[in-house]
């Protein structure tokens, strides 16, 4: 009996010291983050969510910058272009908008160098812009040669003189012959020899170096498909020469001056696609055509009519143009002051 309660004692010890041992073995576990999972898993996903946090915040830093990069990248490129469009005379134009080459035939004379001044201070507000100058003399000259290589301008500088026989004598009266006829067709063998209207679309238009253009009319022209149309003021004797429109189609011209020409508009009045150059390669100007038929000779043998035109400017009520006439200028005292002093005003100075 004794014995066995002997055994029981013992017995419960051993039990009690294996309760204490499983007890430290179990705090040890815990201590040491083997046991108890759940926790664990807790400070694992924790660790990782914060983790993925400073992951987006990286991403999202990351993005920032990258746009900031190609925004400063777009200005860097925009800057290169203006440069190159600008800066020199490198035709490097935006694709997605046709370029207007305006057509502008010149001849020396005192107020040259003011009229293309002031042309070229109307273009520089344009963009994809190429001015093609064409010069009536037998070679290009430094005057107008300097102007171009510091007007700012995409430009190309060409020349032609107007032969004897057709040219305009100092005294006669300025619709006795055409002007500007070779020139412009000098300006049109460039075009068809240097562009590709596939590559890059374009509107021709023939800018005489003394008329007034508002900036609007070029932002209308720049859609031309075939060929637009709008008013000219200060022309024909009137105050301004138009296109008659009716529900938005051209049906005839109001003009006092030979109203039955097939196109009776001025040349400041109109603007031509450049595909159209391509189509008709062999159409040009020329000095042995009626007076006023300048432009429908070039229009007709491009087998333009009326349901082509595409009026603009309003529906053609507005002057967007003006058939400006500078008047020459009277230098009288340069010879009386030579008389009087010896010497006019100094000629090294270019006006
Ligand atoms: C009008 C029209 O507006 C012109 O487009 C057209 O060429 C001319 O009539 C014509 O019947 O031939 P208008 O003002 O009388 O024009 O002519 P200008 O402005 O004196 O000359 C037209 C263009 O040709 C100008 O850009 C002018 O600089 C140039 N031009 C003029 C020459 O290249 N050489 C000349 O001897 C005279
Ligand atoms: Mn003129």
């Amino acid at each position: 009996m004794s014995g066995g309660m002997y055994l029981k004692r013992s017995a419960r010890i051993w039990y009690l010291y294996f309760a204490i041992i499983l007890l430290v073995f179990m705090c040890f576990l815990v201590n040491f983050g083997v046991w108890c999972p759940s926790e664990n898993e807790q400070k694992l996903e924790n660790l990782l969510s914060r983790y993925r946090e400073q992951i987006k915040e990286k991403d999202q830093k990351y993005t920032e910058v990258k746009d900031s990069l190609r925004k400063s990248e777009k200005k860097v490129e925009d800057l290169i272009l203006y440069l190159e469009v600008r800066g020199k005379n490198n035709r490097v134009f935006d694709k997605s908008m046709p370029v207007i080459y305006a057509i502008t035939p010149t001849y020396y004379r005192g107020v040259q160098k003011a009229e293309l001044t002031r042309l070229s201070q109307t273009f520089l507000h344009l963009p994809n812009f190429h001015w093609i100058v064409i010069e009536d003399s037998s070679s290009k000259t430094q005057l107008v040669a300097d102007f171009l290589s510091q007007c700012g301008l995409s430009y190309t500088h060409l020349n032609i003189l107007t032969p004897k026989e057709v040219k305009l004598k100092p005294d006669d009266p300025n619709w006795l012959k055409p002007r500007g006829v070779l020139q412009r067709n000098v300006g049109l063998s460039w075009l068809r020899k240097n562009l590709d209207p596939e590559v890059q679309p374009g509107v021709v238009y023939f800018a005489d170096d003394d008329n007034t253009y508002d900036l609007k009319i070029f932002e209308q022209m720049r859609k031309t498909k075939v060929v637009s149309v709008w008013p000219v003021g200060l022309v024909g004797g009137l105050r301004f020469e138009r296109p008659i429109v009716k529900n938005g189609k051209v049906t005839g011209w109001f003009t006092y001056w030979k109203p039955d020409r097939p196109f009776a508009l001025d040349m400041a009045g109109f603007a031509v696609n450049l595909q159209l150059f391509f189509t008709y390669p062999e159409v040009e100007f020329s000095n042995y055509v009626k007076r006023g038929y300048q432009e429908s000779t070039v229009l007709s043998g491009m087998m333009v009519t009326l349901d082509d035109l595409e009026p603009l400017a309003d529906n053609c009520t507005k002057v967007l143009v003006w058939h400006t006439r500078t008047e020459a200028p009277k230098l009288t005292s340069e010879d009386k002051m030579k008389r009087k002093f010896g010497h006019g005003s100094d000629p090294n100075v270019e006006v």
